[in-house]
C-alpha cells in the first residue's frame, strides 16, 4: 500500500514537473514568431536534419513563413528566411541584431576578439581592426601589392606539380594564408613551411569539425556533452593552439615594438591599446589583441582558400566557362602581366563568375549566428534580449526570383543581356549590417586576382568526366565545406 502511494506521489510529482515546464514553455513561446511546438529537453531537434540544418530552415520556412522560431534544445532561435526579413532585420535593426550568438567550442574567444566576441569591448576592437587594416591597405592599394606579390609565388608552386595530380586544399590555401599573415604580422610562410601547413591543417580541421552534426547538437547540449569523448575535444584544442600562436606573434612584437615604425596589424593594435592602457578588461588587454588576430587569421585563410578549392572544382565541371574566362584574360591582360584590381572593370565575365562561385557555393548559408541586444518587437513579436537570431543567408543567394534556376551554376545570374555586370542586392555572401564580414573588401580582392592569375597561367584537368564530377558539400553545417578532390594544372603555353 505504501509503496503504491510513494509511486502515485512520484507520478504526480513528474507530471506536475512536466505540466509546469510545458507552461513555461508556451509563456515564453506566446510572443515569439510561430514554429514547431518543441518537446521538453529537446525543443525541435528531432524536426530538423541535424546534417544539413540550412534545408530545414528552408522547409520549415515554407510552413511558418520567413520569420519563425525552433527551440535547439530549450533555447529558442528565431530564424529569418528570405530577402525582406534578413534586411528588415540586419539593417533596420541593426543595433537589436548586432550581438554575436554563443558558439560553445569558441568559449575561448568570448568577449574577446572580433568574430565571437559578444560582450562590450567588440565594437571597440572591430572598429580598430577596421580602421587599422583600412589605413594599412585594406581595400586599397597596399593590399593589391601584397596580394601581387604572392601571385608568382603560387604561380610557381602549381608549376612543380609539373602536370601531375594533386590534391589543392593547402596548395591553394597557401596564398591567402601568406596574404592575411603578412597584414597581421608581417610574416609570409615559405610554401614548404611546416608551421604555415600546421596551422592551416587546424583551420582546414575545424571548419570541417564544427559543421558536422556532432558540433550542432553540441552547441546546444554542451553542459551534458562537455564530459564525453568526441571531435568537440579537437576543436576546442586547435582553437587553444590557435590562440596560443597568434599570443606568441604578439608578445614578440611587444618586445620589438618601436612606436615611431608599425610594422603591421599587431603593433597597431598594440599602439591603439597602449594609449587607452592595458587593463585585465578583456576589451584592453593583451589577451584580447592575440583573439582579435587569431580571428582574423582563421577567417582570413579558410574562408578565401575554401572559395578558390570550390571555384576551381566548379570550372573543371564546366569546362565552357573556363573557356570564356581564358579568351576574356587573354583579350585584357595578356600572358605575362600581373593582374591588377582595374582589370575587374572590363572583365565582367569573371566579375560573375566570381560572383556566382560565391553564390553556388554558400560558403556560411546561415551567416554566423546573432543575437538580440535588447528585447525587441520585430513584425509585431516580441524577441527577447539574448535570443540566437539565425539570418539565412542561403535564403537570398538561391531566391529564384532573383536568380532564376538557382540550383545551377550560371555566370549570367551576374550579366545584363548585353554581357555587362550585373550587380544584385540579393548577393550577400559577406552578410549586412553591424557584424558584416570585415575581410569583405579584402576577399573580393583576393578572389579575382588568384582565379584570374589561375586561369592566366594554367588550363584545368580533371581526371574524371566533367558530368561525373559531384558539387555537394560534404558537410553542410556552420560552413558548406567543398568536396576532397584532384586537380591538375598544365602550363597554358603546352596545351
Ligand atoms: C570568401 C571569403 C569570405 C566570406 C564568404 C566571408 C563571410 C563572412 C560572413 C557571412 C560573416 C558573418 C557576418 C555576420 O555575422 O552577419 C563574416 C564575418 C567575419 N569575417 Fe568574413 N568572409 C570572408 C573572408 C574574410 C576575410 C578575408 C577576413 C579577414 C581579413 C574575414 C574576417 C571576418 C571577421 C573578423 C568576421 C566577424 C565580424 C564580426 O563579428 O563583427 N572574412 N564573414
Amino acid at each position: 500500500m505504501a509503496v503504491l502511494g510513494v509511486t502515485a506521489a512520484l507520478l504526480v510529482w513528474v507530471a506536475t514537473l512536466l505540466l509546469l515546464s510545458l507552461c513555461r514553455q508556451a509563456h515564453r513561446r506566446w510572443k515569439l514568431p510561430p514554429g514547431p511546438f518543441p518537446l521538453p529537453f529537446f525543443g525541435n531537434i528531432f524536426q530538423l536534419e541535424l546534417s544539413d540544418i540550412p534545408k530545414s530552415f528552408t522547409k520549415l520556412a515554407e510552413r511558418f513563413g520567413p520569420v519563425f522560431t525552433v527551440h535547439l534544445g530549450s533555447r529558442p532561435v528565431v530564424v529569418l528566411h528570405g530577402y525582406q526579413a534578413v534586411r528588415e532585420a540586419l539593417l533596420q535593426h541593426k543595433n537589436d541584431f548586432a550581438g554575436r550568438g554563443e558558439y560553445v567550442l569558441f568559449r575561448e574567444h568570448k568577449h574577446r576578439g572580433v568574430t565571437f566576441n559578444n560582450g562590450p569591448s567588440w565594437k571597440d576592437t572591430r572598429q580598430f581592426s577596421l580602421s587599422i587594416l583600412r589605413d594599412y591597405g585594406m581595400g586599397k592599394q597596399g593590399n593589391e601589392a601584397r596580394i601581387q606579390r604572392e601571385i608568382p609565388f603560387l604561380m610557381e608552386a602549381l608549376r612543380k606539380t609539373q602536370g601531375q595530380p594533386f590534391d589543392p586544399t593547402f596548395l591553394l590555401g597557401r596564398a591567402p594564408c601568406n596574404v592575411i599573415a603578412d597584414i597581421l604580422f608581417g610574416r609570409r610562410f615559405d610554401y614548404e613551411d611546416g608551421t604555415s601547413l600546421r596551422l592551416q591543417r587546424m583551420f582546414n580541421e575545424n571548419a570541417y569539425l564544427v559543421s558536422t552534426p556532432w558540433a550542432q547538437v553540441y552547441n546546444f547540449f554542451e553542459s551534458y556533452l562537455c564530459y564525453l569523448p568526441g571531435s568537440h575535444r579537437k576543436v576546442l584544442r586547435n582553437v587553444s593552439e590557435l590562440k596560443a600562436y597568434a599570443w606568441d606573434r604578439v608578445q614578440e612584437h611587444r618586445e620589438s615594438l618601436d612606436p615611431s615604425c608599425p610594422r603591421d596589424f599587431i603593433d597597431c593594435l598594440l599602439m591603439e591599446m597602449e594609449k587607452r592602457q592595458y587593463s585585465e578588461e578583456p576589451g584592453h588587454s593583451l589577451d584580447n589583441i592575440a583573439a582579435a588576430v587569431a580571428d582574423l587569421f582563421f577567417a582570413g585563410t579558410e574562408t578565401t582558400s575554401m572559395t578558390l578549392r570550390y571555384g576551381l572544382l566548379i570550372l573543371l565541371k564546366h569546362p565552357e566557362v573556363e573557356e570564356k574566362l581564358h579568351k576574356e584574360i587573354d583579350r585584357v591582360i595578356g600572358p605575362s602581366r600581373v593582374p591588377a584590381v582595374k582589370d575587374r572593370l572590363e572583365m565582367p565575365y569573371m566579375d560573375a563568375v566570381v560572383h556566382e562561385i560565391q553564390r553556388f557555393i554558400n560558403l556560411l548559408p546561415s551567416s554566423l549566428f546573432h543575437e538580440a541586444t535588447r528585447d525587441t518587437v520585430f513584425r509585431g513579436y516580441v524577441i527577447p534580449k539574448g535570443t540566437v537570431v539565425v539570418p539565412t543567408l542561403d535564403s537570398l543567394l538561391f531566391d529564384s526570383q532573383e536568380f532564376p534556376d538557382p540550383e545551377k551554376f550560371k555566370p549570367e545570374h551576374f550579366l545584363d543581356e548585353n554581357g555587362k555586370f550585373k550587380y544584385s542586392d540579393y548577393f550577400k555572401a559577406f552578410s549586412t549590417g553591424k557584424r558584416v564580414c570585415v575581410g569583405e573588401g579584402l576577399a573580393r580582392m583576393e578572389l579575382f586576382l588568384f582565379f584570374t592569375a589561375i586561369l592566366q597561367h594554367f588550363s584545368l584537368k580533371s581526371l574524371v568526366a566533367p558530368e561525373d564530377i559531384d558539387l555537394s558539400p560534404i558537410v553542410n553545417g556552420f560552413v558548406s565545406v567543398p568536396p576532397h578532390y584532384t586537380l591538375c594544372v598544365l602550363p597554358r603555353s603546352q596545351v
